[in-house]
């Protein structure tokens, strides 16, 4: 195939060379924003007066028909030309002629490619962002319904204090909340516009940056030419946000795999969202939240990728920079897909209210209300926390859980007791006390429900 780029050399490539150098098959991805950015171009250069009102209106409509053919099929890219880019002029040309030449005025591929691609990820954002509400809506549903469920929290995965499984869920919100925060952070630098920037160092016509910036949707311009054409900041930065993002799903994942095993059975996943085993008849696999976990691995990949692809790359466009697409474009990919099954599979999962419950009778977990208790009493914590642990090393050698041991017992370690006691070290009530702002108490976590629905509104 010809090529648009023969200048000086002869053109002829080895085929080898020729499908090695090509990027076609994964950034024709980028047609719309390709032809959109040519748009804006057709009509910049137009309004300078660098080409007629009619040349502009020949470009355009090109365009618009290219594009429309490729939306309905009817027009498939050509993998044999090198990039989108190289593909949509091509094309143009074919269709309108030598007006299709001066596209390409005032522009380089590298101001071009730079431009399409900030231009696709941050749609690639938006949908992101979406999905991310989603899943953070479906927690905080279940985390309504579960505000008072008693389960046991842990630190080292050992039990320690009774919380209700809303407050353990909306910890997970408040995580995500923070990834929503950071993506639109992130989209503050990546909405700044290179075209114009042209090759590497700007160009010798008089055109008008901040025309084609604001026709396409920025909010600022690359204030140097060089930077411009070669800042893929804005990709390592959504590859970053999203690696976070894909490690407190896999910390979720992780949760779900651990709370659906029969050790545990807080959870039940529904049958939407479980498979079995082509051997064991009696499996229900969490499978969905596996692959999370174990997709996180593939999304920190494309982060360390692309930062390893632009270290010691010296200014401005080089070849390597292509590089930053596949990995960029599938850590978007994973994210979506991670997030599209993860919210309905919490959505519908059984929760076993019981057998959380349960987990929480055993394991002292309210040890810390018991030495709090004496506390209260006049007791130094120091002092409280030591009895405490006598008299659970007691109830541990007799078989006996704190609110079962009589108050002859506790007496025998410190007149301080009284009946109160019992009513201080019940569960409910060791959850119901932790009123502190951001604690498991139910209003804490109607409160933390609620700030998180508004953030969500306003968002
Ligand atoms: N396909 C190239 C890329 O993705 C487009 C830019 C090519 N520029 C150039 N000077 N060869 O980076």
């Amino acid at each position: 195939m010809p090529k648009l780029w023969t200048g000086v050399t002869a053109g002829i490539t080895d085929p080898i060379a020729d499908d090695f150098n090509s990027s076609i098959r994964f950034d024709s991805r980028m047609y719309r924003q390709d032809i959109e950015g040519s748009m804006a171009h057709a009509a910049m250069l137009a309004a300078r007066g660098i080409i007629s009102d009619s040349e502009r209106d020949a470009l355009t409509g090109g365009l618009a028909g290219i594009l429309e053919d490729l939306e309905s099929g009817a027009l498939q890219p050509d993998m044999r030309c090198e990039d989108i880019h190289m593909f949509v002029e091509q094309e143009l040309t074919g269709r309108i002629g030598e007006t299709g030449k001066k596209l390409h005025t005032a522009r380089s591929r590298n101001d071009q490619v730079a431009l399409d691609l900030r231009m696709y990820l941050r749609g690639e954002c938006a949908e992101i962002c979406a999905l991310t509400k989603a899943l953070v809506t479906a927690l905080t549903d279940v985390a309504e319904r579960h505000k008072a469920s008693i389960m046991p929290g842990y630190t080292h995965l050992q039990r320690a204090q009774p919380v209700s499984f809303g407050h353990y869920l909306m910890a997970y919100a408040m995580m995500l909340l923070r990834d929503l925060d950071r993506l639109a952070d992130c989209r503050k630098r990546m909405n700044v516009s290179p075209i114009g920037c042209c090759a590497l160092a700007g160009t010798t016509y008089d055109t008008d940056r901040r025309m084609e910036a604001s026709l396409l949707g920025f909010d600022e311009i690359a204030r140097n030419s060089m930077d411009g054409v070669s800042d893929r900041d804005f990709a390592v930065e959504l590859l970053s946000a999203l690696s976070i993002e894909m490690m407190h799903l896999s910390r979720l994942a992780e949760e779900l795999i651990l709370w659906a095993s029969w050790e545990f059975k807080f959870i039940e996943l529904s049958d939407a969202y479980t498979t079995g085993s082509s051997i064991m008849p009696q499996k229900r696999n969490a499978d969905m939240a596996e692959l999370v976990r174990g997709k996180t691995g593939r999304v920190y990949g494309d982060l360390l990728g692309l930062l390893t692809t632009l270290k010691g790359l010296p200014l401005a466009y080089n070849k390597d920079m292509q590089e930053d697409k596949e990995g960029v474009f599938d850590a978007c990919y994973t994210v979506k897909a991670c997030l599209r099954v993860f919210a309905p599979m919490i959505a519908s999962m059984r929760v076993r209210t019981d057998n959380m419950l349960r987990a929480a009778q055993t394991g002292f977990i309210n040890a810390t209300d018991l030495a709090d208790y004496l506390v209260r009493k006049g007791l130094p914590f120091r002092s409280a926390y030591k009895l405490s642990g006598q008299i659970v090393a007691r109830c541990m050698a007799d078989g006996q859980v704190l609110e079962s041991l009589p108050l002859e017992v506790y007496r025998e370690y410190s007149p301080l007791f009284g009946e109160d006691l019992y009513a201080a070290i019940d569960l409910k009530a060791c959850v119901e006390k932790r009123i502190s702002e951001g604690g498991t108490s139910e209003s804490s976590v109607e409160k933390q429900i609620a700030w998180v629905r508004m953030v969500l509104e306003h968002d």
